[in-house]
């Protein structure tokens, strides 16, 4: 019998049974297993050190009789030592490591056993979410290719997922854009470039109403005329968020993102009244100067006693929502009408504040009202700077396109894959160039630690060299052409019979990380930190290319082939499953 998908959760569920027999998990014991250092061997159990100094018991001791009460069958699959004061090391026998990969077979065979993690439950993600009547630009990159990344890892953890895009389609802006609208619009921009046309628009209508203008005025009753469902006005800003949408899909597009749902701002116009009223009914919060906030007292920098006191604005002095009075009629209908029991919103960090301040709201809000409270995540990142440090801007220092840069990665790229390979067709190179262009840049953030700035770097993203998406890519290119040449195809070389057990220290070392696959992906989706995903198949790569220098796969002899050849078939497997996790298309030739 094969292990199951996720050993390192077979290995923690056995140990809690053999310590339950021998009365220790009601004392509070936790196995702990982790992936091991690979000199130890392939997973590590260390509950036993922790729980013995609380109980004053020799650690080495009372590992050592958990080792003696673990069933049998680990200890064919496994060789089991202690180390130290106490750790449990497991090293997977050739036996197991073959069996498993001979098991999980398909992206859909992993993903079966990966969905324990969120089976059942359903997780909205809002990200990308720009502001409608502009062009995105490149602080809107990282939201949308981390949201994108957290939601194909949480679908394939067992959860269903939806994708909401928070568009900002409110707001005091479409009063000047109106105004500017309907004095200079034109209509062969509006039809061949909305997007750039209603920013022109914009700006015509802010210069054209200063401070105290009667200008200004006009501008402010083309708002109030809007926000009171005015239907001429309402057709209007209907036309600007629909060519917003248009031009925000040509992106996603590339990028690989589907959204259901475009709930911006002004879906939730009609839903504002309830917040006001619950939250004032519940005490939660107070009037202020004609104002609805709320305080957090409990909490140093939300607190009424602070020197200068920053207070939730549920709603504001001349009765307006803003962007705290609809986030929380979001958590409320994602609650309501999605079911669901996650909510991330991925935005950058600078927005830290609101979102702690409206969780802590929803939190007691929900619980004075018994509504079930869904995980709230708000999920942030630095920002895009160049070598330097400095915001990335264009070289007359105005802001990058996100169109124009997602333009020049193609166009870089292109030129990198006709200088590697001139001989190929045109359109395959400029197919590839898509492919390793976008890659580059959705790949050179999600490497990273989203905590930190990405530091943009053409020359970096686009290396052949280290943990790149041309690196990464080849190394799938290059398993597909080892296929080629041996005339046969992943499947049917996996499933050929005659493989036996990896053998060499190389093939070994292959097999023991394609393992760990479900720990990565595990560690990438409990935190939302893409990363920890990137870094096992950057590493996960280097195993690979190991192997390949060492053992020759095409041997003569039949038995060695078939075993090479099905390690190539699971490292291919794995890196395609996990770049397509984080997003990125990959290709069979390069
Ligand atoms: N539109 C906002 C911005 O551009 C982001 C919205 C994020 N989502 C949310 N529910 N607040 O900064």
């Amino acid at each position: 019998m094969a292990l199951p998908y996720h050993v390192a959760n077979h290995l923690d569920t056995a140990l809690r049974i053999t310590a339950d027999h021998l009365g220790l998990v009601v004392r509070g014991f936790e196995p702990e297993v982790r992936v091991a250092d690979p000199a130890h061997g392939d997973f590590q159990a260390n509950g036993a050190l922790a729980f013995a100094k609380r109980e004053k018991q020799n650690p080495r001791a009372l590992a050592q009789q958990i080792v003696d009460g673990l069933e049998a069958s680990l200890k064919t699959d496994f060789e089991i030592t202690l180390a130290g004061p106490g750790f449990i090391n497991f090293r997977l026998k050739p036996e197991a490591l073959f069996a498993w990969l001979r098991a999980y077979d398909s992206a859909q065979h992993l993903e079966t056993g990966a969905a324990a993690a969120h089976a059942g439950q359903t997780w909205v993600v809002d990200y990308s979410s720009p502001n409608t009547a502009k062009q995105m630009h490149v602080g809107h990159l990282r939201s949308a290719v981390i949201g994108e990344a957290l939601c194909r890892m949480l679908t394939f953890t067992g959860a269903k997922v939806i994708r909401d895009n928070h568009l900002g389609d409110w707001g005091t802006q479409f009063g000047k854009l109106i105004y500017g609208y309907k004095r200079w619009a034109d209509d062969e921009a509006m039809m061949a470039e909305p997007i750039e046309e209603l920013e022109r628009l914009y700006k015509l209508g802010h210069t054209a109403t200063p401070e105290g203008s009667p200008e200004l005025e006009e501008a402010k009753r083309e708002l109030v005329k809007l926000q009171n469902g005015d239907p001429a006005s309402v057709a209007l800003w209907k036309q600007f968020s629909e060519a917003s949408l248009r031009a925000f899909d040509q992106i996603y597009e590339r990028l690989g993102i589907r959204f259901d749902h475009n709930l911006g701002e002004s879906f939730y116009n009609d839903k504002v009244e309830r917040v006001y009223r619950e939250l004032t009914e519940t005490k939660i919060a107070e009037d202020s100067e004609g104002a609805l906030v709320v305080f957090h007292d409990e909490h140093p920098r939300f607190s009424r006693h602070t020197e200068r006191p920053n207070p939730f604005m549920v709603r504001k002095a001349d009765g307006a929502s803003g962007y705290a009075s609809t986030d929380l009629a979001t958590a409320l209908y994602r609650t309501e009408h999605f079911k669901t029991d996650g909510i991330v919103v991925v935005t950058d960090f600078r927005q830290t504040d609101h979102f702690e301040q409206l969780f802590l709201t929803v939190k007691k809000w929900f619980a004075a009202k018994s509504y079930r409270l869904p995980e709230l995540h708000h999920v942030t990142f630095g920002a895009v700077t160049d070598e330097a440090g400095k915001a990335l801007k264009t070289r007359d220092g105005g802001t990058i396109k996100l169109k124009s840069l997602l333009d020049e990665a193609v166009d870089r790229a292109f030129a990198l894959v006709t200088e590697k390979n001139p001989d190929l067709p045109e359109t395959e190179r400029r197919a590839i160039a898509q492919t390793v262009g976008i890659g580059a840049v959705q790949y050179a953030d999600l490497s990273q630690n989203r905590s930190s700035n990405y530091v943009f770097s053409w020359e970096k993203m686009l290396s052949f060299e280290g943990n790149t998406a041309p690196y990464l890519l080849y190394a799938v290119a290059r398993i597909h052409s080892i296929f080629r040449k041996a005339n046969t195809t992943p499947a049917a070389a996996a499933s050929e019979s005659g493989a036996t057990l990896p053998e060499t220290a190389s093939e070994i070392s292959l097999a023991r990380k394609l393992v760990k696959f479900p720990d990565a992906v595990r560690l990438a989706s409990d935190t939302l930190r893409p990363h920890h995903l990137g870094l096992y198949l950057y590493e996960l790569a280097g195993d690979y290319s190991s192997f390949n220098s060492a053992d020759k796969v095409l041997v003569d002899d039949p038995a060695i082939r078939a075993r090479r050849l099905l390690l190539c078939a699971r490292t291919l497997l794995i890196l395609e499953t996990g770049l397509h996790l984080l997003g990125l298309r990959t290709l069979e030739r390069m």
